[in-house]
């Protein structure tokens, strides 16, 4: 028993002086919060020293505002596999776009794995830049506030991302993701904010965030799988969105999709399935959507395959992207528009065992309607407006 005691007393003290020796305070390596010195090196340097070790390490930004240009954390070389960044402060985008306008992101880890981040907000300072893309004159395409690219074993918690130039959020490339209690914010007419977009990823999970932009609230690319999305508020913006798909002919595909209480608020689009009217192998299939709430959404659940803006690119109209075992269940709100239910599958590929159970749509005080094209499958329950499946 004593020894026990002992062997505990140690390992409690051995890994306490171990947590305390390895939290890198950027302020303490030369970063400054005064909203207008570049601390970007700092950050980095930070990055180097926990990466440097394999005991888990913290990076720590305190109060302040943190002035960023690119930030590119490296995982190559990294035998830490535990960072924790906890951020009380708010790190800030350069005021001028350009700076950051065609780097393609602001904030970017690749290739890292086990990295964690608590709090915190990244103002991506996008006002300027979307103003410039409304007028008629030329301007960078817009950075990616912050994106993981072929890393694994992240986790993202109480996040803030405001004012991103382009997408606020992106995952590609990952693994085993976890992102929890973000809130994500851009103007309404804001020019591709995406919030969270996710592609060739598998294992992700989005939980208890609140979005509100001028595109997707969540947009789901090819090559997704095992994704969970639970308890989220969208508005305004353009809703949930799997696609845009089927761009190229060789397109990994999109499976296993839980989409799960969520509450759309005057968004363009509630759940949408949208891909090019183009050929391409890709496929959807495996995805439920249930106990969604809609408020005023222009089109509360759509199926669209014949995407295809100005005619351009679509030799044949024809999507090849099959979609197939796809879950409504338990839908309930008002429809901004008479059409509340719409399926437009590709004539080549229809759509099938598409399930409609428990959903009850209106729009104004007046009855909506389904519209079908090449869509297969049953409805069970209430189902209003009646299933055209
Ligand atoms: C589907 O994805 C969930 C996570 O979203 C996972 O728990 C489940 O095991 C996956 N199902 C299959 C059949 O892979
Ligand atoms: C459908 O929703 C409307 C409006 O919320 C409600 O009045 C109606 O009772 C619902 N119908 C069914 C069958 O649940």
């Amino acid at each position: 028993m004593k020894m026990l005691y002992s062997t505990l007393l140690f390992t409690f003290v051995y890994q306490s002086t171990i947590a305390t020796a390895l939290t890198y305070n950027v302020v303490n390596l030369g970063a400054k919060g005064d909203g207008k010195t570049d601390s970007t090196k700092y950050f980095l340097s930070a990055w180097a020293s926990a990466c440097a070790s394999a005991s888990p390490a913290t990076i720590y930004v305190p109060k302040g505002n943190y002035l960023l240009t690119t930030a590119n954390f490296q995982g190559e070389n990294c035998k830490n596999d535990a960072i924790a960044i906890r951020i009380d402060g708010t790190l800030m985008a350069p005021s001028d776009y350009d700076v950051i306008g065609n780097a393609g992101n602001w904030i970017k880890f690749e290739g890292v794995n086990g990295v964690s981040i608590y709090g915190g907000v990244l103002d991506g300072r996008g006002t300027s830049l979307w103003a410039c893309k409304a007028s008629s004159k030329t301007c960078p395409s817009g950075a990616t506030t912050l994106r993981f690219h072929n890393s694994k074993n992240i986790a993202i918690s109480g996040l803030t991302s405001s004012n991103s130039q382009k997408f606020h959020i992106v995952i590609d490339g990952c693994r085993n993701v976890k992102l929890q209690g973000m809130k994500i914010s851009a103007s309404s007419n804001s020019p591709n904010t995406d919030g969270i977009h996710i592609e060739l990823s598998s294992g992700v999970t989005v939980l208890n965030s609140r979005i509100a932009t001028g595109d997707d609230c969540i947009s789901i690319g090819p090559g997704t799988s095992n994704l969970w999305i639970e308890n989220i508020d969208c508005g305004p913006g353009h809703g949930i969105s799997i696609g845009s798909l089927g761009w190229e002919l060789q397109e990994p595909g999109v499976q296993n999709v839980t989409v799960k209480t969520v509450t759309f608020t005057d968004t363009t689009n509630g759940v949408r399935i949208k891909t090019w009217g183009r050929p391409s192998n890709g496929f959807v299939k495996g995805v439920i959507f249930q106990h969604l709430l809609m408020a005023n959404v222009q089109n509360p659940i759509i199926i669209d395959q014949n995407y295809c803006p100005n005619n351009k690119n679509c030799p044949s109209q024809n999507s090849g992207m099959k979609i197939s075992d796809v879950t409504y269940q338990d839908i309930h709100g008002t429809s901004g528009t008479k059409v509340a239910v719409k399926f437009d599958c590709s004539k080549k590929n229809p759509c099938s065992e598409i399930r409609l159970e428990e959903v009850n749509l209106s729009y104004k005080d007046q009855p909506a309607e389904a519209s079908c094209a090449n869509a297969g499958g049953t409805s069970t329950g209430v189902v209003k407006p009646s299933s055209c499946l």
